[in-house]
């Protein structure tokens, strides 16, 4: 018998598509969700909104701790006011990155996205939900893509919304933020001895899906067992 509402963790690098298949499987599970970069994006905004400096450890750590920050079906709210699409902004994820790398504002971000672990149950994406925020997970997942793929992806995106973007630019911020993201000090981006890989580069959305499924349910299956 689980204590605690089971927790699926989607971990793995920029625009690799964790977070669609994240809510996917939220979706068909009928389990919550929680995009953690969401976290560190609405930090990072309401850090340049407020005039906090980028480099002010301490008073980013107490901006997080004031984050007047709302999640509704698909929008996210900053002080009551709906920032879903600025959030997404190549800007607001690379500003995200650097204030994600400062111990204490990662630790002022936990009791946040503990509070998502709620029944049935949680996927949760993002860097370290395996490693840090929910090293108990009943199922650990690396996604991954080649970073051509994902930049090939988050360029179709970015068009498809009607915004203007430049391939070989997307793909050098992602190779900057991936280095960033993998080499800073505390909770760096790796897969862990723990975690499924799922290379995403080659199948669809929905094959991805049905991976973690299964898997969930496999390891389920050894949780009711033994
Ligand atoms: O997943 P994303 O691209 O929305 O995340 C934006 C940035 O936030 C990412 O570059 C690094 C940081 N982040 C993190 O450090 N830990 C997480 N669990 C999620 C995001």
């Amino acid at each position: 018998m689980l204590k605690l509402p089971p927790v699926i963790a989607i971990d793995g690098p920029s625009a690799s598509g964790k977070g669609t298949v994240a809510a996917l499987v939220a979706e068909r599970l009928g389990f919550h969700y929680l995009d953690s970069g969401a976290l560190y994006r609405l930090t990072a905004l309401a850090a340049l909104r407020t005039g906090v400096q980028l480099d002010d450890e301490a008073a980013l750590a107490d901006l997080v701790l004031q984050l007047d920050a709302r999640f509704e079906s698909s929008e996210i709210y900053l002080n009551g006011c709906c920032v879903t699409d600025e959030l997404r902004t190549e800007s607001c994820g690379e500003t995200a990155s650097k204030v994600a790398v400062f111990p204490a504002v990662r630790a002022a971000l936990l009791a946040r996205q503990h509070a998502f672990r709620r029944w049935p149950g949680l996927v949760a994406d993002g860097r370290d939900m395996g490693s840090v925020v929910f090293p108990d997970a009943v199922l650990k997942i690396f996604l991954t893509a080649t970073v051509n793929e994902r930049a090939e992806r988050r360029y179709k995106q970015l068009m498809g919304k009607g915004f203007g973007a430049n391939l070989a630019n997307l793909l050098m911020e992602l190779q900057d933020r991936d280095a960033r993201d993998a080499s800073r000090a505390v909770a760096p981006l790796k897969q862990e001895h723990d975690a499924i890989l799922l290379d995403t580069t080659q199948i669809s959305v929905n094959d991805a899906v049905d991976f973690v499924l299964k898997n969930f349910k496999l390891a389920m299956d050894i949780q009711v067992n033994y």
